[in-house]
């Protein structure tokens, strides 16, 4: 029995893969290539490139493989593209994910593990401090997060209707390497973004200090990318081995870190002075967004284990690799 992992090429993907390789699962991967790297997969993965708009390709894949499961990664992940142009995230998040549910569909494959993002939750109206639960109303405010959301409805339809089964992995702040050369390629994120301030002698910018928190920056839950994929497979084996319908599952450490604390960890681990600028708030960050992880610990007996020192640490060497 083989499972089916889309964008097993991209940064989270192909730490998922790597370790469902190890072990001992049968894989093949579906990737486009528009932002994974093929040389991310060792030389024993399977790839097959090709975009899920093709369902033609999508169907000759789950042909010609005994497909049992699908982890359901491949998706464009930029915010600020997403709002520039919204058409094209919902061609490609949405109608990629309808095209692989229906190859599925046709071949029977019920197993389905999703990346969702915590950025179903939007701006979650919520007490100060309190941690975002499953049953937290999903308004997301930026096309991307409804794109993700979009994928959710449907999955969840399909499950209703009694053809699959699914797990919903709603990611918080993914950071970290699980190996170097694994690491995050692109510069969109804090942990990133500062890496890359600094290397050109800048300091970062941290967007707004007036928030109502202990230092007055936004907290957010950075989950380490090896803990997250500990997660999918636990999530696969508990599809496989459950009858969950459709089941959202947030996937955090359950602990905030502010933005000064990121970046005083990175003083630490990186041995650079950080001075940082303060700028203005950025439109649309909510001051706080913190998992509540109970579930995750409940259904797929998955916790994170790796701490911000532990992410900062894996982040800092794979970026100095890459960037030699
Ligand atoms: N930040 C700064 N300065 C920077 C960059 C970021 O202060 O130069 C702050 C942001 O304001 C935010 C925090 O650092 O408070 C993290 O920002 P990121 O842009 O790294 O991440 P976001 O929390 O905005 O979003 C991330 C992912 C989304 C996902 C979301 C879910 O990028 O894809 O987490 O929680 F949807």
């Amino acid at each position: 029995m083989t499972w089916l992992i889309t964008g097993g090429a991209g940064y989270i993907g192909a730490h998922v893969v790597e370790l469902a390789k190890s072990s001992g699962r049968n894989l093949v991967v579906l990737d486009d290539l528009s932002s994974g790297i093929s040389s991310r997969l060792r030389n024993d993965i399977e790839l097959v490139e090709t975009t899920l708009l093709d369902s033609a390709s999508v169907n000759r894949v789950f042909d010609e493989h005994k497909i049992s499961g699908v982890l359901h990664l491949a998706a464009k992940k930029r915010v600020g593209e997403s709002v520039e142009r919204p058409d094209y995230y919902w061609q490609e998040n949405v109608g990629g994910i309808q095209n692989l549910l229906s190859a599925m569909k046709t071949h029977g494959v019920k197993n389905f593990v999703y990346s969702s993002s915590a950025a179903v939750y939007g701006q979650p109206d919520v007490l100060f401090g309190a941690l975002i639960t499953e049953e937290t109303p999903c308004a997301p405010i930026n096309p991307y997060g409804a794109t993700k959301l979009e994928g959710e409805v449907l999955s969840r339809a399909m499950a209703e209707s009694g053809g699959i089964k699914v797990a919903a992995l709603r990611y918080f702040n993914v950071a970290g390497a699980g190996r170097a050369e694994l690491g995050d390629q692109y510069i969109f994120n804090l942990v990133p973004i500062v890496f890359d301030a600094l290397e050109r002698g800048e300091q970062p910018i941290v967007f707004g200090n007036d928030y109502s928190t202990s230092d007055g920056s936004c907290i957010r839950d950075y989950v380490h990318v090896q803990d997250l994929a500990d997660a999918h497979i636990a999530a696969m084996e508990f599809v496989e081995k459950s009858d969950p319908g459709f089941t959202a599952i947030n996937i955090g450490t359950g602990q905030g870190a502010s933005v000064f604390e990121v970046l005083a960890m990175i003083q630490d681990v990186t041995g650079i002075s950080i001075d940082p600028i303060i700028g203005e708030r950025r439109k649309g960050d909510p001051a706080a967004l913190v998992a509540d992880v109970r579930l995750s610990k409940e259904l797929l007996g998955w916790q994170s284990s790796r701490d911000l020192r532990a992410i900062v640490t894996s982040a800092w060497d794979a970026w100095k690799l890459g960037h030699k």
